[in-house]
């Protein structure tokens, strides 16, 4: 059985990635306004991405006989200037997230539960691609330099995201990944 502390900084972990979906389903909003078709999908799949990351912990929790908790979401920022700062935004985020996870793997450890350590390792390698992923738009978004037809460009190439199945966020399983 999972003891109290760790169920608890589990639970508040199952809130940030819920946190972190309703955050890229409003930049997915913001891009969908703006005729961004491309930029959107992408958002939406990573919105998709943070779901079966929030299950995944959801299904640990259960599995340990612990009790999930769910907390309250934050309200997302609706608009972005432009895509260069949603994505910026989206990296800076990522990073709070692999922060958030190394002090929970230091919770467990404290704790000597292996089993959470273990399951945590996963989300530890998952932050290495998700920072990855959002820095490389940026980085290719600041080469741009605001150009029109770069920016046509990047929207067809990000379109090309294959959207999560909402089966997978319900099953929370290493297929996520
Ligand atoms: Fe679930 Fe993007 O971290």
């Amino acid at each position: 059985m999972i003891k109290k502390n760790v169920q608890d900084a589990l639970n508040n972990q199952i809130m940030e990635e819920f946190n972190s979906a309703y955050l890229y389903l409003a930049m997915a909003a913001d891009f969908e306004e703006k005729k961004l078709k491309g930029f959107s999908t992408w958002m939406k799949a990573q919105a998709g991405e943070e779901m079966i990351h929030a299950m995944k912990l959801y299904n640990f929790v259960n599995d340990r006989d612990g009790k999930v908790e769910l907390q309250g979401l934050d309200k997302p920022q609706a608009t972005w200037k432009d895509p260069l700062e949603a994505f910026k935004s989206a990296y800076n985020h990522e990073q709070y997230i692999t922060g958030c996870f190394n002090d929970l793997i230091k919770r467990a450890r404290e704790e000597i539960d292996t089993a959470t350590e273990i399951m945590l390792q996963w989300f530890v390698m998952e932050q290495v691609e998700e920072e990855a992923a959002a820095g490389e738009i940026v980085q290719k978004l600041e080469m741009m330099g605001g150009s029109k037809e770069g920016l046509y460009l990047l929207d067809q190439e990000l379109g090309t995201r294959t959207l999560p199945s909402p089966g997978l966020a319900v099953a929370g399983g290493a297929e996520g990944e």
